[in-house]
């Protein structure tokens, strides 16, 4: 694998076992790479690893080729835990990262300002270190600690991470948490350097859910899943309220909106899939074909596995710290 990316944008995230080479010292530098192994030139999303794999081919490297889709696809498709970086303006440039956690199926996210080092955690699970060892290695400042809602899955790490940081943990107004917590409303954000966490209420998976936006990003806890919603029988939510969380909030954004879930994998009858986006759902999703809210509400109270033993004691712990 040859990384042509420039020397910044490399610190963020590389391939393991790779080479670099930046695209603008490539011309004079083939003379340091193999004939004997295929080249597969890589890039964040693509097209300088096509014009770098175009140059080897010219000077008789037959068989080097390009990454398609360059890190970002990569990430989608085969390691969710590799960061993604989205340029801005300027300076600007935010970095996304999915932490998913195989034992529970569950998704965690870290999202930074790549120029300001300030970051976000979304819904982190009980074990902090992967997110601490995160926040040291970039030199990150954590600003804030965000649940979606109050989960009954798993039990979530946000107090011992508040802890551990002295970072806020947000939650919706409506949560009953009984830790110290500040709340957030429709329409209200968090600031993360210049980067902004927008608040949608979208309630009905619980009473208590949020939807978080992120330039062209939504972090939809369990209001969506991929292919399917989260159950509303495992608390205080409402299969009324999920439907009108979902035609009247996430089915108004626009297609290409990226969609986040705090699920995945076959624990939660799930894909292996980590990322989809608001286009695709609307056409394939079996929760959203449902024709009319009765026939949601129908569709939301038949065919569950039976509700997972301990969920109240999960509920109770995650409320209470
Ligand atoms: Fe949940």
């Amino acid at each position: 694998m040859l990384d042509v990316r420039p020397d910044a944008e490399r610190r963020w995230v590389h391939l393991p076992d790779d080479r670099h080479v930046p695209i603008h010292l490539l011309p004079r530098e083939t003379t340091v790479l193999p004939h004997d192994r295929p080249i597969v030139t890589y890039d964040h999303y693509g097209p300088d690893a096509r014009r770098a794999a175009e140059l080897l081919r010219s000077r008789r490297f037959d068989s080097a080729a390009a990454l398609e889709g360059g890190i970002d696809e990569y990430a989608r498709l085969v390691d969710p835990s590799l960061p993604r970086y989205r340029e801005g303006e300027g300076e600007r440039g935010l970095l996304l990262q999915q932490l998913p956690r195989p034992d529970t199926g569950c998704l965690a996210y870290f999202l930074g300002d790549l120029v300001a080092r300030e970051a976000v955690l979304i819904d982190p699970g009980v074990d902090t270190d992967p997110y601490l060892e995160a926040l040291r290695g970039g030199a990150w400042h954590l600003t804030a600690i965000v649940e979606t809602h109050t989960h009954a899955d798993h039990l979530a790490g946000h107090s011992a991470l508040h802890l551990a940081t002295d970072a806020p943990i947000y939650v919706s107004h409506r949560s009953p948490a009984q830790y110290p917590h500040r709340t957030l409303s429709e329409g209200e954000a968090i600031d993360f350097g210049s980067e902004e966490l927008r608040i949608l209420e979208t309630p009905g998976h619980t009473l208590d859910h949020l939807t978080l936006r992120v330039r062209d990003s939504a972090f939809v806890g369990d209001t969506l899943l991929i292919g399917a919603c989260g159950r509303t029988d495992l608390g205080d939510g409402s299969p009324e309220m999920l439907w009108d969380s979902l035609t009247g909030k996430l089915m108004r954004l626009p297609d290409e909106v990226e969609v986040y879930p705090a699920h995945f994998g076959p624990r939660h009858l799930l894909p292996a899939r980590y990322v989809s986006t608001i286009g695709f759902e609307r056409a394939t999703n079996e929760a959203l074909s449902q024709p009319s809210r009765e026939a949601f509400v129908r569709y939301m109270s038949e065919g569950w596995p039976p509700k997972p033993t301990g969920f109240e004691r999960i509920v109770r712990a995650n409320l209470e710290g």
